[in-house]
């Protein structure tokens, strides 16, 4: 018994897999090349932590009930869904999805480079011209999810890629996404990230939820540390901090208000905050 399927296994009688990119608490995220093309796909299996495996076939633990398993890869299945109907230039590709071995895969385009979050570590904070230009790049993919009527629901330094040259991004992990106005039920909580009524049990979130996450993104980029978590805030309220000019200080403070309402009502109307000013954003165009 083994967690990740070994190297040269061959997925869909069509990718072999060649690596492995990354694991989280619902999957296995591989690299694979076409057997035909040789072209690379990044694949995500759905395996939850703590399962097993008997030879490929993913093994139900004995405390869930075959059922309750299907019903959570069918939403594993749905976030490719929800990918494939979105083509934006800030979002991954999502070309297809199946199920294999006792449960589900979809594949995606490979993005060359690394996570947000190591790139701060590694290059340090960046100056406010900057983080503004990628944050733009950022928000036009958030804002491509929203119209399609979803929300990503774990916007987080370490879901979006970032390319070391010529720092193009992607956003991927759909894990947490669901339709917009729906009553809040996968439960996907990254502390430091998710706004307060993602907390609460069945809140109604919408996109301001998506637009907190964003702000503590922006935070991140400028300050090189993650923003207090909502609890923290609560004990010790004050977002007061040295980081990026006062105008997108002020964008910080009112994407990550505490009181949904307060916040940005879309991610259009927060690009239109930054945009009118940001010259380096055409760099990117
Ligand atoms: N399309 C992709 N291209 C390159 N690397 C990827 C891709 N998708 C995921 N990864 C890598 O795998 C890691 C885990 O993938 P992710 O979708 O965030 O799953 P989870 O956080 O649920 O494990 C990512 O942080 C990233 O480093
Ligand atoms: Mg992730």
């Amino acid at each position: 018994m083994y967690r990740e399927l070994p190297v040269g296994t061959v997925l869909n009688n069509k990718y072999k897999i060649i690596g492995v990119l990354g694991q989280g608490g619902f999957g296995i995220t591989y690299l694979a090349s076409d057997l035909d093309t040789e072209n690379k796909y990044a694949i995500k299996e759905f395996f939850p932590r703590g399962y097993s495996r008997l030879e490929k076939d993913l093994v139900i633990p004995s405390n869930m009930t075959s059922s309750a398993f299907e019903s959570r890869l069918i939403s594993f299945l749905n976030e490719a869904k929800i990918l494939l109907s979105i083509e934006q230039e800030n979002v991954v590709k999502v070309y297809s999805y199946f199920r294999e071995n006792k449960t589900g895969y979809y594949v995606m385009e490979y993005v060359d480079g690394i996570q947000l979050e190591k790139y701060v570590k590694k290059y340090g904070p960046l100056d406010t011209k900057k983080a503004l230009a990628i944050f733009i790049e950022i928000c036009k993919g958030i804002e491509a999810i929203h119209d399609q009527g979803y929300l990503h629901g774990d916007i987080k330094p370490e879901n979006i890629i970032i390319n070391e040259e010529d720092e193009k991004i992607k956003i991927i992990d759909f894990g947490g996404s669901f339709k917009k106005g729906s009553f809040f039920k996968i439960n996907i909580i990254s502390k430091r990230y998710s706004p307060p009524e993602k907390f609460l049990a069945d809140s109604y979130l919408t996109p301001s939820s998506d637009i907190y996450s964003l702000g503590g993104v922006l935070f991140f980029m400028l300050s090189g540390t993650h923003p207090l978590s909502y609890e923290e805030r609560k004990m010790m309220f004050n977002l007061n901090f040295p980081y990026g000019d006062h105008k997108t200080r002020n964008i910080i403070k009112k994407s990550m208000d505490q009181i949904p309402e307060k916040r940005y009502k879309s991610v259009s109307m927060l690009l239109k905050k930054i945009q009118p000013s940001n010259i380096l954003s055409k760099l990117f165009l």
